[in-house]
């Protein structure tokens, strides 16, 4: 048996597939562009396994998708491949609807005329698990309930905008044309692998450094933090027994304002590897000018996941956080290898103009 992961190069998927190998023998077909997110040093440890086969692709190349599919025959595809950093889609959107809304389109096309050629037997096994997120449910109030998987969707940046345009495309496939779907909206992930354009590993890379460490705005925003390894195994989880058709949000009960979030990772490394001049890493918290639109809060009500397939995060917030923060000091070769010139370019486009 095969499974396709698409966008398995970068940070969720390059965990999802060292996670499934780690408890699976079936194989998987890894197709992934190799953006400015995609990193194959994320799957060294599976150099030599024949597991896994990388395929570097668009998921928007028909002619590329419909030849993988016809040869590896897979039995479910999850696809995570997507445009992810909500400020890189503020300073150009059009890659992001490129691949979340295009080459979701087109993957969804090839996949649909996969199926038709499926026994019925092999089509009702058969899967689509796509991978998405709170933010296509907007923003919420401090005191509003969080997000259930009835909430109207009322995304406010091109990337959630775009990721809502795929969700929406997943669940017409399977409306429409009856393509056995799956969706997960999952909260803010955390944990190795991490790309250094996001809160906390760019903390934890910046105050290495010696860097500042750019709170955006008033830092009161709240987000829901998940470990990682925490959403693979929701989705393994939702793939093996989710309800086709069915959508299942993700969510660690853990939120936090970015301000904690910043707080914590300075108190770990002052712990694990203080400064040389005995100053507290905090003193480096810059606060600069906000994100546009920025969205005030995300909460995540995960009960239907627990209720219907008896799924709950393994980490807390304490436990998850000290093993990134102590991932990234033992990983710091990964971290040199990251910082290129456009990582570097990057830095300097989204902060440079900001004012402390
Ligand atoms: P990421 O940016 O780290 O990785 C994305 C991967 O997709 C990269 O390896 C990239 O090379 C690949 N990719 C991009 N465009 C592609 C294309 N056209 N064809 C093939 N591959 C392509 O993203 P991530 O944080 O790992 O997120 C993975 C998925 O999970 C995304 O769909 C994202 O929307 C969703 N998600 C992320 C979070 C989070 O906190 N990071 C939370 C919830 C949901
Ligand atoms: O909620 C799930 C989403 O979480 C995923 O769908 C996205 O792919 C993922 O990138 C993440 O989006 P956020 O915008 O919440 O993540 P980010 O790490 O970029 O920012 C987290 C919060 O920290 C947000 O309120 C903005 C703030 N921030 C971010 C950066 C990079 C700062 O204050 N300073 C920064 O330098």
């Amino acid at each position: 048996m095969t499974i396709l992961v698409t966008g398995g190069a970068g940070f969720i998927g390059a965990n999802f597939v060292l996670d499934w190998l780690a408890h699976s023998d079936e194989t998987v077909v890894n197709l992934d562009k190799l953006t400015y997110a995609g990193n194959l040093d994320n799957l060294s440890s599976l150099t030599g396994n024949t597991q896994h086969v990388f395929v570097q692709g668009d998921i928007g190349d028909s002619a590329l998708v419909e030849r993988l599919l016809e040869e590896h025959r897979p039995r479910a595809i999850l696809n995570f491949a997507a445009e992810s950093h909500v400020d890189r889609s503020i300073h150009g959107p059009q890659a992001f609807i490129d691949t979340n809304i295009v080459g979701t389109f087109r993957l969804l096309e090839a996949v649909r005329a996969y199926v038709k050629g499926l026994a019925s037997d092999s089509l009702q096994a058969f899967r689509f698990l796509h991978v998405s997120t709170d933010e296509v449910y907007g923003s919420l109030a401090k005191d509003e309930a969080a997000f259930t998987e009835r909430h109207a969707y009322e995304p406010n940046s091109p990337y959630s905008a775009s990721k809502a345009a795929s969700d929406h495309l997943v669940r017409a496939y399977h409306h429409t044309y009856g393509l056995p779907v799956l969706t997960t909206n999952c909260s803010n992930n955390y944990g190795p692998y991490h790309f250094p354009e996001k809160l906390i590993p760019l903390m934890i890379v910046n105050a290495l450094a010696g860097e500042a460490l750019p709170v955006y705005g008033d830092g009161q925003q709240i987000r829901d933090w998940l470990y990682v390894k925490d959403h693979c195994s929701a989705i393994r989880r939702v793939l093996e027994a989710g309800s086709v058709g069915e959508v299942y949000n993700v969510g660690g009960w853990n939120e936090k304002t970015n301000l904690e979030i910043v707080h914590t990772v300075c108190a770990l490394l002052d712990e694990l590897r203080p400064r040389a001049d005995g100053q507290p890493y905090h003193a480096q918290i810059s606060y600069v000018t906000d994100r546009p639109g920025h969205d005030r809060r995300y909460a995540i009500d995960a009960r239907k996941l627990e209720r219907e397939l008896g799924w709950k995060p393994a980490e807390t917030f304490e436990t998850g956080i000290r093993k990134t923060v102590q991932w990234y000091l033992d990983n710091q070769d990964w971290v040199r290898n990251i910082q290129s010139g456009a990582y570097r370019e990057w830095v300097e486009k989204n902060y440079a103009g900001r004012r402390a």
